[in-house]
């Protein structure tokens, strides 16, 4: 075991994002995404911000990748922006834009050359705008686009990438983009929602049964944020109230994937709502994968309600919280990472993303970050990863999110996630205090 509790071959990781992390958002024949129109939409990001440079990762990532490799990590979660690879609409059989394919090659390249093991996000919520203008994941064709464009990332990036995860968090794309509209495409249209929930989870099925007929001998996988909560009392009531809001956030996208099609008990809760699944779907969205993704950084408390059409609400605890304003819960993750090991086939997990965010900032000679609250918070979690695994949850790898302070989606600039810290006037990059206290975990030599 190179650190005790964990499998020898554990990865240890980092992760971003790439409309988040690249910047260049007019470069290499890029296009907008979803996420580019809803940043430049008068009130939807915090100040304005939008993900023009980011920390611009698409300039600087051989400096970013030489900082990962004196992190010590053996992966690097990043994603693909899907409107580099098809920066207009793609006709049938069409080929990928060379200069987007090149730049993420290189990226590749330079991890590869490095020893990091790359691991591809195929979408982490940059639609290309185009699509979005026909009906984005609320139309069943979107599914069908993404099989396509994920087959040309196998088929570019597959002979060097052997970790590739479909989604990230669906649930996001879902509720936070058409239900409640803070994120894009900003809807706020549950039975719209329930489509777009059905279409991605369609297109993730499609995606691994391309990834399969490539031939290629990889993992592919999905990343989901599945929010289990903990009763707020040991009420039977809330209890099972802490089960009925698994429903929406955990079931209906682990159900699918495991076979078991959508949990009615929660349909049943909006009559409004119908999944359009058509002919097979189901068996395709029930295709085997080699591992399920967790990203994790709060877990709610909830309590039983009669007013909530699910029977239940979040009741604020008293607990410490990040600069997000979420709860500081390391026992949630152990406690999560149970409830799926227990409530479904066993499979590989890993934390695709777990993280804290902190007002960082910079000492007066401007060389250090001591962020001392996100070591405590990451000590924590990794005690938490720990319990889980001595219970027998098979756990392969962990990625901490962020490798750098990013663009934070609704918060913009205003949230710091990084271990590495991004002085955003010239675009310096100073390694935090926790990136320190990564590497000597990472090497074995800390808890
Ligand atoms: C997750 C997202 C990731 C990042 C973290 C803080 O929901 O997947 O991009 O913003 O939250």
């Amino acid at each position: 075991m190179s650190q005790a509790g964990f499998r020898e071959d554990f990865l240890w990781g980092t992760a971003t994002a790439s409309y988040q992390v690249e910047g260049a958002v007019a470069e290499g024949g890029r296009t907008p995404s979803i996420w580019d129109t809803f940043a430049h939409t008068p009130g939807k990001v915090v100040h304005g911000h939008s993900g023009d440079r980011a920390s611009d990762g698409y300039h600087r990532y051989k400096e970013d990748v030489a900082l990962m490799k004196e992190l010590g990590v053996g992966a690097y979660r990043f994603s693909v922006a899907w409107p580099r690879i098809f920066p207009s609409k793609m006709a049938k059989g069409a080929k990928p834009n060379p200069a987007g394919v090149d730049y993420y090659n290189r990226l590749i390249d330079e991890l590869k050359a490095s020893g990091i093991r790359p691991a591809v996000t195929l979408y982490h919520w940059d639609l290309p705008q185009y699509l979005e203008d026909e009906g984005g994941w609320r139309e069943r064709d979107t599914a069908y686009r993404f099989a396509e464009y994920a087959r040309a990332c196998f088929e570019a990036f597959g002979d060097r990438v052997d970790l590739f995860i479909t989604l990230n968090e669906p649930w996001c794309s879902t509720f936070l983009g058409h239900l409640e509209g803070v994120h894009a495409p900003g809807l706020r249209d549950r039975p719209a929602a329930y489509r777009v929930l059905h279409h991605l989870m369609l297109a993730h099925g499609l995606a691994v049964e391309a990834y399969r007929s490539t031939g290629a001998s990889g993992q592919i996988g999905i990343t989901l944020n599945i929010n289990t909560p903990r009763p707020a009392t040991r009420r039977a009531e809330d209890v099972s109230a802490a089960d009925r809001a698994c429903d929406r956030d955990a079931r209906m996208f682990l159900d699918p994937i495991f076979g078991r099609g959508y949990p009615s008990r929660h349909l049943k809760a909006y009559p409004e709502v119908a999944m359009p699944v058509e002919g097979d779907d189901l068996k395709k969205i029930g295709v085997k994968i080699d591992f399920i993704g967790l990203n994790y950084y709060t877990e709610r408390a909830v309590a039983h309600d009669d007013h909530h059409p699910e029977h239940f609400r979040q009741v604020t605890t008293g607990y410490p919280t990040t600069d997000m304003g979420w709860d500081i819960v390391p026992d949630g993750l152990a406690r999560q990472l149970l409830w799926v090991h227990r409530n479904y086939p066993v499979i590989p997990l890993y934390v695709t993303e777990n993280g804290c965010a902190a007002a960082d900032t910079l000492s007066d000679d401007g060389t250090r970050c001591h962020d001392g609250a996100r070591i405590d918070y990451l000590r924590s979690h990794f005690r938490a990863l720990k319990k889980a695994v001595a219970l027998g949850v098979d756990l392969r790898g962990y990625f901490l999110w962020s490798f750098v302070d990013n663009f934070e989606w609704a918060q913009g600039y205003t949230k710091r996630f990084g271990i590495v810290y991004c002085d955003y006037t010239d675009q310096r990059r100073i390694p935090k205090d926790s990136f320190y206290y990564y590497r000597e975990v990472i090497a074995g030599h800390e808890e």
